[in-house]
């Protein structure tokens, strides 16, 4: 279906956003992830900058296919010195600025799910395309987004760093998420290797993960993109995630 069918709804315009996108993003993210302490800032996200929540929505059906969250961000620096706490930065960062009143200078995108039972139909372009619209629509001159690669959690020893090296023989990224965002203008600046910090108790981490930790070691979890580490010492396991932060001219 064409990008132009698919309607961009925003909480601006949509008071239950917040509830009917969780019920398509909650489902695909593994249980660990969702732990990052900086996520409970979601509901000030959708309160705070509901004109940058968004979906798309399946005419006719009503149907959300994919949801897309974003923050302004005051940023005045250069993209190559983004922090290196990439996502946890950008959601703590830009609630700071706005709340401060600051100019934003970049949007900056947090989340792009397409709702499971759609994925693998080619809609995760659409909802790029639709993320840099609204930036557009703002007056930003860049969309930055610290990147999740999709398929690096199949490659957890790898380092991010060479991993993103990784090409096909078009020249493009091995990586279908980084892919979608360089054939649409995207591109990579550098790798954020703190984007995101989980902790947890041993039991915490057994319960999210279904898996047993019985010794101090690095553990290989589905759905992460390195190993995490496992101290029953201090009763802790630390997950640290590097994203890719990559920058859209617009
Ligand atoms: C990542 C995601 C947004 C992709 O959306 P999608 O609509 O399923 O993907 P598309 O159909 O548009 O395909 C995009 C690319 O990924 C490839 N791809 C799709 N599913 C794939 C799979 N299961 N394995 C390998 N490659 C896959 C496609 O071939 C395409 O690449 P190509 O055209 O260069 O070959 C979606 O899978 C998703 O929501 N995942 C969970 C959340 C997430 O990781 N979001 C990104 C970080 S915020």
């Amino acid at each position: 279906m064409p990008s132009t069918d698919y309607e961009v709804i925003t909480a601006a315009d949509c008071a239950d956003l917040r509830s009917r996108a969780d019920a398509v993003t909650m489902p695909v993210w593994p249980e660990f992830i969702l732990h990052d302490p900086v996520a409970e800032n979601w509901e000030a996200l959708y309160e705070e900058f509901p004109q940058f929540q968004f979906a798309l929505v399946e005419p006719g059906t009503d149907e959300i296919v994919a949801v897309g969250d974003s923050i302004p961000l005051a940023w005045e620096g250069r993209a190559e010195d983004l922090p290196d706490t990439g996502w946890d930065w950008a959601v703590e960062q830009g609630l700071r600025d706005g709340r401060a009143g600051r100019e934003p200078t970049v949007l900056c995108g947090l989340q792009l799910v397409v709702a499971r039972a759609h994925q693998g139909k080619g809609i995760s372009s659409h909802a790029v395309r639709a993320m840099k619209a609204i930036a557009k629509s703002h007056g930003f001159g860049a969309l930055v987004v610290p990147v999740r690669p999709t398929m690096k959690s199949e490659h957890p020893h790898v380092p991010m760093e060479e991993y993103i090296e990784w090409k096909r023989e078009d020249g493009l990224p091995y990586d279908p998420w980084l892919r979608v965002h360089v054939r649409l203008g995207g591109e990579i600046v550098k790798v954020c290797s703190q984007s995101m910090r989980v902790t947890g108790t041993v039991a915490e981490w057994e319960q999210w993960t279904g898996m047993q930790f019985p010794t101090a070691r690095d553990y290989v979890i589905p759905g992460a993109l390195l190993p995490i580490t496992i101290d029953p010492t201090t009763n802790l396991g630390t997950y640290v995630e590097p994203n890719v932060w990559m920058r859209h001219g617009l």
